[in-house]
């Protein structure tokens, strides 16, 4: 499998900044909380909305599709119509640049 792959530059992604990036095929919510940068697929486990279009407030960030709520350090769901976590990726800063692992 590949490395980690770039996503985008740290100054890409402003404090509470999402940015929607496609590695290996797959398509990626990247998410900074302050100076934490954070990755989960831009899948809503209810019904596939896109998350990467939704509402970043803290670490939650809202489908905008039905209104369910995740945590993007972990993934987990935390209001329904959502009940399983969406996967996250582990994220990689290398100098200015944002890395996204997707195979680990
Ligand atoms: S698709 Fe995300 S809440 Fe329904």
């Amino acid at each position: 499998m590949p490395g980690p792959v770039k996503v985008a530059a740290r100054a890409d992604i402003p404090p509470g900044g999402k940015l929607l990036a496609e590695v290996d095929g797959r398509a990626i919510a990247v998410l900074r909380v302050g100076d934490d940068f954070y990755a989960i697929d831009d899948v809503c486990t209810h019904d596939g909305g896109p998350l990467a279009e939704g509402e970043l407030r803290g670490c939650e960030i809202r489908c905008p599709r039905h209104g369910a709520r995740f945590d993007v350090r972990d993934g987990r769901a935390l209001s329904f119509p959502a009940v399983e976590p969406v996967p996250t990726h582990r994220v990689e800063i290398r100098g200015d640049d944002v890395l996204v692992h997707v195979d680990d």
